[in-house]
């Protein structure tokens, strides 16, 4: 069922409350290290100011103080980098229920205030009724642009739309749109990449899109998993010992439904983890070492194998790209599906990181701003925080 969005709904004079996700990365001063998901969140906010409504009450989580209050996690920084970006006064609350909190409100001059981190009560993640009743009671409408956090049931993303009417903001239905459009109705060939370290987060992935595109190509720690399960020797590289049965199983049904899976030919390995170390490249992984990227052969059989789609998922790198030694691989498939246009979908994570990293981001169709949200997404799971929207 379709979901009011934020242009369904009159904002002339009302409060609006807006979930957003400002959980972003800080480094040890607190200095927001990646702005992405704040920049994201502008233009639902801009076309609010812009269409008469009284006031924003921004609402956001940041970290996992756990119900508690931590400085670090206070969302205080955050409400300066986004009156920056919003070139607009922001009023940053120290609380984000209570009455002092509505006087606050009341009295600002400011038209946006951000009230301080949901997650130091614990009420935010058990879904506490109360907690999100008095949250809702801040607002006439409900605004949702949190997609990263739109996997979570809790009580400023589920609870508030059992009290007000509850649209999505543009960058949530931008996300339902791409994420959606990809997985339901994607332009064929749909070819979809995975890697990260781990077979069990990609399993869901893998079962829900396994029928639906022409092939997977699968790099990152999670590709030896699939090697051993072909009877590779794969050294000491990344295993799941306990889903080589599992990896079996989905190359099998891969076979019985004529879809491809691409795995690695070709390997960076070393002797330890360390980007330091030297470096050598093998089709046989020998004993004792460790795959660290994907190797040149492969590169150009994945890159060769993309060419040729129309819609390309990513989620997962193909190796450890965080240390620059071992990120050629990750970074020379991202250069060559920058350049075959077809509708590129980034799931968001690492992989957005790395595509950040090699400066990229101008060049893929979409980039999620979801990590655990756009992997639920892409496995098929109704997201709380979307499925309890106002229905159209
Ligand atoms: C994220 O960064 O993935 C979201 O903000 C959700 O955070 P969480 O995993 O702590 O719920």
């Amino acid at each position: 069922m379709a979901k009011l969005t934020l242009k369904d709904i009159d904002l002339k004079d009302k409060s609006v409350l807006v979930r957003a996700d400002f959980n972003v990365p800080q480094d040890d001063k607190l200095n927001i290290t990646d702005d992405t998901r704040i920049r994201a969140t502008l233009p639902t906010l801009k076309y609010i100011l812009e269409n008469g409504a009284k006031k924003i009450i921004l609402m956001s989580h940041l970290g996992r103080p756990e119900g508690k209050v931590v400085a670090k996690y206070s969302l205080k920084p955050v409400s300066v980098k986004l009156s920056e970006l919003l070139k607009e006064p922001v009023l940053a609350l120290d609380e984000c229920v209570g009455d002092k909190i509505k006087e606050g409100i009341a009295a600002a001059k400011e038209k946006v205030v951000l009230l301080e981190n949901l997650r130091f009560h614990s009420e935010e993640e058990a879904n506490s009724a109360d907690f999100a009743r008095q949250l809702a009671s801040l607002g006439d409408v409900f605004v949702n642009d949190a997609f990263g956090t739109a996997h979570r049931a809790h009580a400023s993303t589920e609870g508030v739309t059992h009290y007000l009417k509850s649209a999505a903001g543009f960058l949530l239905d931008k996300e339902i749109r791409y994420l959606g459009s990809a997985v339901e109705d994607p332009k064929k060939p749909f070819m979809v990449i995975l890697g990260g370290a781990k077979v069990s987060d990609k399993i869901g992935v893998i079962e829900h899109l396994l029928p639906k595109c022409d092939a997977i190509i699968i790099g990152g720690g999670m590709a030896y998993t699939f090697l051993k399960a072909q009877g590779k020797q794969i050294g000491n590289s990344k295993l799941e010992k306990d889903k080589v049965e599992l990896a079996k199983s989905i190359l099998d049904k891969a076979v019985s439904l004529k879809k491809e899976i691409l795995l690695p030919q070709d390997h960076l390995v070393v002797d330890k983890i360390d980007p330091q170390a030297a470096t050598e490249i093998v089709d046989d992984i020998p004993e004792g070492k460790i795959a660290v990227d994907i190797g040149p052969k492969t590169i150009s059989a994945f890159s060769q194998k993309l060419k040729d789609a129309k819609t390309i998922v990513w989620n997962g790198p193909m190796g450890i790209f965080e240390m620059d030694a071992f990120s050629n691989g990750t970074r020379q498939l991202a250069e060559s599906i920058s350049t075959i246009g077809a509708t590129t979908i980034i799931g968001g994570g690492d992989t957005a990181a790395a595509i950040a990293k090699f400066k990229l981001e101008d060049k893929m169709t979409h980039i999620s701003t979801g990590g655990g949200a756009s992997l639920e997404f892409l496995e098929g799971k109704a997201l709380p925080g979307i499925a309890a929207l106002t229905d159209k």
